[in-house]
């Protein structure tokens, strides 16, 4: 594994006790600009003494290389052991250049172009010193009122697991040694996105199948492409907080997925093991986090204050320390530490990369390959020939299109809507004004006519809404997810004025679009987009790029019908069609029945796929075999286009109740016009396997449905028998 010239064990046996500790602490980088006296909030109570900084093993949220470098400088005079400090950042869609936030990468169904983007964030982020990254975030979530849906790939375990297995091979690439590879962190064990209630932090109580089968999968799928780090989550998981939880962190992560790498906790969770009422103290945090194989805790000093005293009292072997910070030498020797404690960092790097042309391009690309059509009528896509055009909406003409997590990015910084339409449109005319704004708590809808009056001056209009970015992320949830009032009234009314609007979508999770989906005539999903936003739009509205992307996570009816996902399973009443006598005791709204208005998996382009056919090449098969399916699509419009074949599954009778439908497999093509293409499917029986009763992973003899198509939208279905 260490690359390092340098022998690890000996380093190891030179090391005193606290100086062993000492490489299990991280602290935020401030504690390292400033002299401990003068470290100032909440640190001060973590009493670290000046030599005892001297010894600590990594920090975050530094600033650059320069800080990084003489940070680093600074603690290799002081560390008797010259053992290199580990540098690390919330790298989460991008450094300085930003990118989709994941919930829109997801859309793209694109693996390869994550796995990209991932490496273009390591290579910014490596150059300004970052050596860690805390992502991929994996969290499951099938909740979107949760502010942290932004950095998951939505609602499907299978999408999530294969975007979370190209984040990691775009982050560390093929040798962490190498310029450019950071490693890459599993987030945040486990099931943080389960939140009751999508309250932040908040209890999750799951039963363990939806757990093994839903939330679990992702995490796993990482560890196993070898991230290099995994971190417990802040909730509590059946009553236990993650960080403290045996049953996740030792049973699960240690003994049956067999990961021997490091863990570091969440930002100060071995405090917040006292706010949970698990410990009485922060000693007894640390004895349970450490026991529970926390290698390394975050900002919370309790190792720094009692691990010693813990090994002292025969609580704690000195091998068990030993185990533990051997990981995180090993670390550092793996990224190259030892021989190069700057891993490359410069200033003159960062110059060269930040915001570069090729970096630009691919953060355009991901932008333009997530976007997700919901509707159009025609209008779409706008003319070039266009003489006057009204850009309107409180997101025409900003660059607070990025999302949280921005890093090391300015987050105010994107190509705005306007500019990319201008650089499409050089000689028109174009007009605009915010009309309202997205603020929570705005009412006012005075602008709404000097808006409308612009509309109606106009050719055609570009409307931008949508929610704030700093609703979205960390602590950032929102009870009522429907467009604000004051800009479904400016949708209303702008579309009533000039009918050739198309609107564009900014927001960070799915929100209710219900009414304003019936009056505008296209709508055009760009989440939050990053930094090229305002340009892949343009290209997009006036068609230099035909959308391709699709939901990765459906979009309710109603706040109301939250949890909403296309994955349900099926209940003993299931809601018959036309079935009035029993519609009230079924597992469905009388109000707005159970499907929401947008579908995991839709989304539209300017060209039409047609799937003409599918077939499989048995219908038998055994647990050793693999069965082909082959689905043909053609695309019958007049563009160039892409389309993202799905595949999904139906257990038909099985020991437990299946969801209707499951996602097992897809691929993106793109299709000249005209063009047909056969694309084939492998399915084998770990594909087919399901939690049961017996707490094991098994598949079941018996008949299963496979289709093409997406949600309650399929276009084939055809039986096959898993054989035993
Ligand atoms: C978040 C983590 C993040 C950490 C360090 C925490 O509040 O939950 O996802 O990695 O802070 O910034």
């Amino acid at each position: 594994m260490s690359k390092s010239s340098v022998d690890l064990k000996k380093l190891l046996s030179q090391m005193t006790i606290d100086e062993k500790i000492g490489q299990l602490v991280e602290l935020n980088a401030e504690f390292f600009i400033k002299s401990a006296s003068e470290v100032t909030g909440p640190a001060t109570s973590f009493g670290f003494s000046e030599h005892g900084l001297s010894t600590i093993g990594s920090t975050l949220n530094f600033n650059g290389a320069r800080e990084m470098r003489a940070i680093q400088a600074k603690h290799l005079e002081n560390d008797r052991n010259k053992i290199p400090m580990l540098f690390a950042m919330d790298v989460i869609h991008g450094y300085k250049t930003l990118y989709p936030i994941p919930l829109s990468l997801g859309c793209s169904f694109d693996p390869e172009l994550m796995k990209e983007c991932c490496s273009m964030a390591a290579s910014e982020a490596s150059a300004a010193g970052v050596q860690l990254t805390f992502a991929p975030m994996l969290d499951f979530c099938r909740e979107p009122r949760w502010g942290r849906v932004m950095e998951t790939c939505g609602e499907d375990a299978y999408l999530n697991s294969v975007m979370g297995v190209a984040q990691v091979k775009g982050y560390q690439g093929d040798d962490l040694s190498e310029e450019g590879n950071i490693a890459a962190s599993v987030k945040h064990l486990a099931a943080y996105g389960g939140a009751e209630g999508g309250r932040d932090y908040n209890t999750v109580e799951l039963s363990e199948h939806i757990l093994r089968e839903f939330y679990l999968p992702a995490y796993k799928a990482c560890i196993d492409a070898g991230a290099k780090l995994v971190m417990p989550s802040f909730n509590n998981l059946g009553g236990v907080p993650a960080t403290a939880n045996p049953w996740i962190m030792k049973k699960i992560l240690r003994e049956e997925w067999g990961y021997d790498g490091l863990v570091v906790s969440d930002y100060a969770a071995l405090r917040e093991l006292m706010n949970h009422g698990v410990t009485g103290s922060l000693k007894e945090s640390a004895e349970v986090a450490f026991r529970n194989e926390c290698d390394v805790e975050m900002m919370s000093g309790a190792y720094y204050k009692h691990l010693h005293e813990l090994i002292d009292e025969g609580v704690f072997s000195e091998d068990e320390l030993d185990r533990s910070v051997m990981r995180m030498l090993e670390l550092k020797a793996e990224l190259g530490l030892f021989d190069d404690p700057y891993h490359m960092a410069s200033e003159e790097k960062e110059r060269e990369l930040f915001y570069c042309e090729k970096h630009r391009e691919i953060a355009r690309r991901a932008a333009e390959e997530s976007a997700v059509l919901l509707k159009n009528n025609g209008v779409l896509p706008l003319s070039d020939k266009i003489k006057k055009i009204a850009v309107i909406g409180p997101f025409r003409d900003t660059g607070a299109i990025n999302g949280f997590w921005t890093c090391c990015g300015d987050k105010n910084y994107a190509v705005t809507v306007t500019e990319g339409i201008r650089e499409i449109l050089p000689e028109a005319e174009i007009v605009g004004a915010d009309g309202v704004s997205a603020k929570l708590g705005e009412s006012s809808t005075d602008g709404i006519d000097e808006a409308v009056r612009l509309a109606e001056s106009a050719e055609a209009v570009v409307l931008c809404v949508g929610e704030a970015q700093d609703y979205i992320g960390e602590a950032r949830c929102i009870a009522d997810i429907t467009l604000s009032a004051p800009q479904r009234e400016l949708v209303r009314r702008v579309c009533e004025a000039n009918p050739n609007t198309a609107v564009l979508l900014f927001n960070g999770r799915p929100i209710v679009l219900t009414g304003i989906a019936d009056v505008a005539p296209a709508m055009l999903e760009m989440f939050f987009p990053g930094t090229e936003g305002g340009r892949a739009a343009a290209n997009l509205l006036f068609g230099r790029v035909n959308p391709s992307g699709k939901l990765s996570m459906s979009f309710p009816k109603h706040v109301g019908q939250i949890p909403v996902y296309y994955n349900r399973t099926m209940t003993g009443r299931p809601k018959r069609q036309g079935d009035d006598v029993f519609e009230g005791y079924t597992s469905s709204y009388m109000d707005c029945g159970i499907l929401p208005l947008y579908f995991f998996g839709e989304g539209l382009s300017y060209t039409k796929f047609i799937y003409e056919e599918m077939s499989l090449d048995r219908r038998e098969m055994g647990e050793s075999d693999t069965l082909a399916v082959s689905v043909t699509v053609r695309n019958a419009g007049e563009r160039a286009g892409k389309e993202v074949v799905q595949l999904y599954l139906r257990d038909l009778v099985s020991s437990t109740v299946r969801p209707v439908q499951e996602l097992i497999a897809f691929e993106k093509i793109a299709l000249e016009a005209g063009e047909r293409r056969t694309v084939r499917f492998e399915i084998s029986e770990p594909m087919l396997r399901l939690w049961n009763f017996e707490n094991k992973f098994v598949s079941e003899k018996g008949d299963f449905l496979v289709s093409v198509g997406y949600a309650d939208h399929m276009y084939f279905s055809e039986k096959f028998t898993l054989v035993k």
